[in-house]
């Protein structure tokens, strides 16, 4: 993430910079926003105004800003998107770069390709977009184990009621953002890779996020997405912590994570 941020293109501008974190959960981008503000502004008058519709990641995000030191630069608040952006274009405090990270898709919003609209109508003339995801359904999370983590991801997707295809397919950030009228709309790639057991983070990740969330569609859409008795055993045995077959023993597991970034102009004026 810390390297997507890095790379982000933005206008000149004489303005303190304001940029926008939409969903930011935990606040995990708010360091390197902070850091582009910084390097943008003088005397630290910049602004990143970091939102979430849930409260309980706001007060984890405000840990973050804690520990960072970084309470005078992020304006944290409990707010829908929606509104924020409305009140953008509204009022005139639009943003010169608007970040998003894993938040605009569609197991969140029915219509994605109109939240990316509404945030494109809240940049300034010549802001960026960028949205940013971690590619979790392009990811390797189970090497080694390949037509299964299909059948899985697949199984995953139903558990979240993710369209397989069609103006919805969360893999379409780049055309909702063209379709939304923005420019120069481009894509870069920033994979992670990892050593399942010689990596903590990553480690963490996979332990209590991914492989229990790949149990849970096992057993809630296995059937559905196409795995028989044998698959469906085979999957627990290598998910389950307990068991000897369990992939968090295998010393040449690793992870890969094809993380992408979509940029986009604002050419209104
Ligand atoms: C998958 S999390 C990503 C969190 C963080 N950006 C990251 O990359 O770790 C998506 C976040 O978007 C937030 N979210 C969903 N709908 C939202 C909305 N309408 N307005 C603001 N935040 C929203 C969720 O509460 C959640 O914290």
């Amino acid at each position: 993430m810390a390297a997507a941020v890095a790379a982000i293109e933005l206008a000149e501008s004489t303005l303190p910079l304001r940029v926008l974190d939409v969903g930011t959960g935990a606040g995990g981008a708010l360091g390197h926003l902070a850091r582009r503000v910084r390097a943008a502004s003088r005397d630290e008058d910049g602004t990143v105004v970091a939102v979430d519709i849930d409260a309980r990641a706001i007060e984890v995000a405000r840990v973050q800003l804690d520990d960072l030191r970084l309470e005078r630069l992020v304006d944290l608040r409990v707010a829908d998107l929606h509104a924020i952006a409305a009140e953008a274009s509204a009022t005139g405090s639009a943003f010169d770069l608007i970040w998003s990270s894993d938040t605009v898709w569609p197991a969140s919003f029915d219509d994605p390709a109109a939240v990316v609209r509404a945030l494109a109508g809240a940049l300034v003339p010549g802001g960026t977009l960028a949205l940013f995801t971690t590619n979790y359904y392009q990811s390797m999370f189970l090497p080694g184990h390949s037509r299964l983590e299909r059948l899985i991801r697949t199984a995953s997707e139903l558990t979240w009621g993710l369209p397989h295809d069609g103006q919805a397919h969360y893999e379409r950030l780049g055309a909702w953002m063209r379709q939304a009228g923005l420019s120069d709309v481009t894509l870069r790639v920033f994979p992670v890779v990892a050593s399942t057991l010689a990596e903590p983070a990553a480690r963490t990740f996979l332990e209590q996020i991914v492989w229990p969330e790949m149990r849970r569609a096992v057993a809630s859409h296995g059937r559905a997405a196409g795995m028989n008795d044998a698959d469906i055993a085979r999957a627990e045995e290598l998910l389950d912590p307990a068991s000897p077959a369990w992939v968090g023993t295998d010393p040449d597991g690793f992870v890969v994570q094809p993380t992408l970034l979509w940029t986009g102009r604002s050419t209104a004026v």
